[in-house]
């Protein structure tokens, strides 16, 4: 461990409010500043959560030599430029999803991460709910097989939703879906072919050019005999909250369920059964293992995206414990700057095919290097 705790700032209190209190409770972590634009707010949030450090500036908050780690939970269209700007000023960065909204950020990404040393993690939530730990676990007993197939779904209908959201190309929010498949089986996507289906409204296509109502696309892993299955829609397709991954083996196979507060069905051969998945609060450390069972708030004031998905599967205290014990322990964090860029790229390039009709889309190599997880 390190010989001193980590000083971690958050930056954006959205979403981002939900983090403060496990970082301040945390054995390794010192929750000493918190950032965003509007000062009332910033202060309101300070106030609440006993937090001095306060930055109404972002610049200003890199610039603080005290600060070794910032957690970003900014709009969409910040999280690349922030990400790259806190490395180069030499802080650990997790960021919320997506990392970037473009390839060439992903490339600036990976660049100021390798030139700084420090580590960057996407604080991506669907790899740390305890339904991935519950089959990560099935997959380390051999109690899964050889895994055949992989799926995942995110459908969210985002109206009302602040501005950025707007028109948003389902794929360039595709991480919920494509990480769980990947980090399975220890891989990245290698190529893809997507369509879109369906119309959004004029008004919220023009916003980014995207018209489509759902996009679907099957990727490659690369090295492996193994596709998966991503589907994704944001706005005007009727259906409940998902965020879904189901997995094709040959002992077992795992399908997430249909509604929520729905068990999730095993099938061993052409027998299913629901089965009741277990917490993993216990491979936390006893100070915050409550929160993967809570949220900061009481359900009033808890943020929507915590209570449309269902508190996110117990992850964010998981999150926080890896990026913290990650930097306080000197290695790469789960996920990697590595596999954090493929997962969002993988969305990226879903997307370019979609708009070219299908066509197959190679994704980026950024690193040639075994995968851990
Ligand atoms: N399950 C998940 O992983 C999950 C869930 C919800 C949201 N998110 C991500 O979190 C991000 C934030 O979501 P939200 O709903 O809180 O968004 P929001 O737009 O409500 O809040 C954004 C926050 O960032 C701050 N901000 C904006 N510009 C800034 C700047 N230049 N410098 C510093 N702070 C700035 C705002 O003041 C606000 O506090 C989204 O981009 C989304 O991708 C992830």
């Amino acid at each position: 461990m390190s010989e001193r705790k980590i000083n971690v700032a958050i930056v954006g209190l959205g979403f981002g409010k939900e983090f403060i209190p496990i970082y301040q409770l945390h054995p390794d972590a010192q929750m000493y500043a918190i950032c965003q634009r509007t000062k009332e707010r910033l202060d309101a949030v300070g106030n609440q959560f006993g937090v001095a450090r306060r930055y109404a500036s972002f610049e200003d908050l890199i610039r603080d030599p005290d600060v070794d780690a910032v957690h970003i939970n900014s709009p969409i269209h910040l999280h690349a430029p922030q990400s790259i700007a806190a490395l180069r000023a030499g802080k650990h960065v997790a960021c919320t999803v997506p990392a970037a909204t473009s390839v060439e950020e992903c490339r600036e990404i990976v660049r100021a991460a390798q030139e700084s040393g420090r580590n960057y993690m996407m604080m991506e939530t669907a790899i740390y709910t305890r339904e991935f730990l519950f089959v990560r676990e099935m997959r380390d007993a051999g109690k899964l097989g050889r895994i055949q197939f992989m799926r995942g779904c995110h459908q969210q209908e985002m109206a009302g939703w602040p501005g950025y959201w707007e028109g948003l190309p389902p794929m360039h929010y595709a991480t919920h879906a494509v990480s769980p498949c990947l980090a399975l089986v220890k891989g990245e996507a290698d190529h893809v072919s997507c369509f879109g289906s369906g119309r959004i409204a004029d008004n919220l296509a023009a916003r980014y050019g995207s018209p489509f109502a759902v996009e679907s696309a099957l990727f490659k892993v690369r090295g492996q005999n193994l596709a998966f299955e991503v589907t994704r829609s944001l706005f005007e397709t009727a259906r409940q909250y998902i965020e879904s991954f189901d997995v094709y083996a040959d002992k077992t196979s795992f399908e997430w369920a249909r509604v929520e507060g729905e068990n999730p069905i095993l099938h061993a051969g052409e027998q299913p059964g629901r089965v009741q998945v277990p917490d993993y609060a216990r491979l936390l450390p006893e100070s915050i293992r409550r929160f993967t069972t809570k949220g900061v708030y009481d359900a009033e004031h808890a943020h929507l995206s915590f209570i449309q998905g269902g508190g996110h599967g117990g992850s964010h205290p998981h999150l926080v414990h890896e990026f913290v014990t990650s930097i306080a322990q000197k290695r790469a964090s789960f996920p990697d700057v590595y596999q954090s860029v493929n997962w969002t790229c993988a969305g990226i390039c879903a997307h370019e095919s979609a708009i070219r009709g299908g066509e197959m889309v190679r994704l980026p190599e950024f690193a040639a290097r075994e995968t851990s997880a």
